[in-house]
């Protein structure tokens, strides 16, 4: 078996589930070489990435999650960092400044909106019978549901989440040019929301971050900036790749699919659930070893970059009977999609809501759906799902 997991190629049309089995069967803690860099340990096995992820003692986020080290990358600013880079206790200072925001309860309160985004965005494609499902659909939700969020206009949350894709999509292991320039961007139109919102705050999450304080110290503007980079970041392709590529992972089904709408209300909750499961739309995460330890039988030396990959675990037969099967009545199912431990996905209840809302108005009122070529895969061997998705379905009138 040829492996490679460093090399984007081996995502080119989605999870490179051959190699994964291998080894997890063969070698669950793998030597992977890169060309430009000291190689890396890939985990696995469920088991091993959940236990990795959540001991930060001995494996840490810093200096990046990303797996190459480079200082100049979208990852590092002069010494600041992304909370998503952070150790406790400094991780949990920054995390607990938004973490109300994204609380259950609080998530749920946004359900009514979602599902009236869902409908607007449904009906903007309903009438021609085709369009591209990512690009018109899928990504739609999650870029709306980041501008509300923050509390700035819907279309401006389009063309932040036209930047994460450039961020996100990584030649060899490295950022692009294009990536580069995109942060920038970013960070320009977020200096922008901050002198917005500091002449005229409102209630939104952009407002309570830049008022609140880490150790009664308020955010400056480049600890701002960061927070911002990483709530678009994180929020956008991520579910827009889960929605894109659950309908494939439908369509290649058409018995589950069919399970699935004989009651969508009630089979919705473990349908999302296996989804996930199935899709894993974040590759991987990286951590460093922060001394000389063991994991599987391999010795790891303190510094050695450990690379947990998330699309592995879900599909470990030692945790999930059948695994390599589609069954979206699987429950219990403690798919590892949104990692665990101190990083473990803040955003997943709104992630959940946006997918239940899409995927309703999206199986109920697109009827006949089908793909109208193959899909193209973003070339990342980071984030993983469809980046054009070409569908047609039978016309229908508008709603709203
Ligand atoms: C299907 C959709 C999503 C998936 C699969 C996903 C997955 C993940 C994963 C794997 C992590 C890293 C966890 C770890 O290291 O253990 C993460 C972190 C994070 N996610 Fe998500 N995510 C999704 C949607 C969202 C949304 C919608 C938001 C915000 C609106 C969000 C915000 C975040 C944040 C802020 C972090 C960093 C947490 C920290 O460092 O403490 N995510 N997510």
């Amino acid at each position: 078996m040829n492996i490679d997991l460093w090399n984007p190629k081996s995502f080119a049309a989605g999870h490179p589930h051959a190699q994964y089995d291998w080894l997890r069967a063969n070698d669950p803690v793998h030597f992977q070489a890169e060309p430009e860099g000291a190689g890396y340990w890939a985990v696995t096995r469920w088991q091993d990435v959940y236990d990795v992820d959540r001991n930060f003692q001995a494996f840490s986020s810093e200096p990046t999650i990303m797996i190459q080290d480079a200082p100049q990358q979208s990852t590092n600013f002069k010494g600041y960092k992304m909370m998503l880079m952070m150790d406790p206790p400094q991780h949990t200072a920054f995390r607990r400044l938004i973490r109300q925001e994204f609380t259950q309860p609080v998530s749920a309160g946004r359900v009514p909106r979602m599902q009236e985004l869902a409908r607007q965005i449904v009906d903007e494609v309903i009438e021609k019978g085709e369009c591209d499902f990512v690009g018109q659909v899928a990504g739609e939700m999650p870029s709306y549901v980041i501008a509300e969020l923050l509390g700035i206009p819907l279309d401006d949350g389009r063309e932040l989440y036209k930047w994460t894709e450039a961020i996100h999509t990584t030649a060899g292991g490295t950022p692009t040019e294009e990536g580069m320039v995109a942060v920038f961007k970013m960070f320009e139109y977020g200096r922008k929301v901050i002198d917005e919102k500091r002449a005229r705050p409102k209630d939104d999450l952009a407002t309570k971050l830049l008022q609140a304080e880490v150790d009664g110290k308020k955010l400056d503007d480049m600890e701002f900036l960061l927070f911002f980079l990483l709530l678009v970041d994180a929020g956008g392709d991520t579910t827009r790749n889960l929605l894109s590529s659950g309908l494939l992972a439908l369509l290649d089904n058409p018995d589950q699919h069919r399970w699935l709408m004989e009651d969508l209300p009630g089979r919705l909750g473990s349908a999302r659930e296996e989804l996930l499961r199935w899709c894993s739309p974040v590759i991987y995460m990286r951590r460093r070893a922060t001394h000389d330890t063991e994991l599987a039988g391999k010795k790891l030396k303190e510094g050695d970059k450990v690379v947990m990959y998330f699309g592995a675990a879900n599909r470990d037969p030692a945790k999930f009977a059948n695994a390599d099967r589609l069954d979206l009545s699987r429950t219990p199912n403690e798919h590892i999609a949104f990692g665990t431990g101190p990083h473990g996905c803040l955003g997943q209840h709104i992630a959940r809501i946006e997918i239940d809302a899409m995927l309703i108005e999206v199986l109920t009122r697109m009827k006949n759906v089908k793909l109208k070529e193959p899909p193209r895969w973003l070339p990342s061997n980071f984030i993983s799902g469809p980046q054009v998705m070409p569908v047609t379905f039978t016309a229908a009138e508008r709603l709203g």
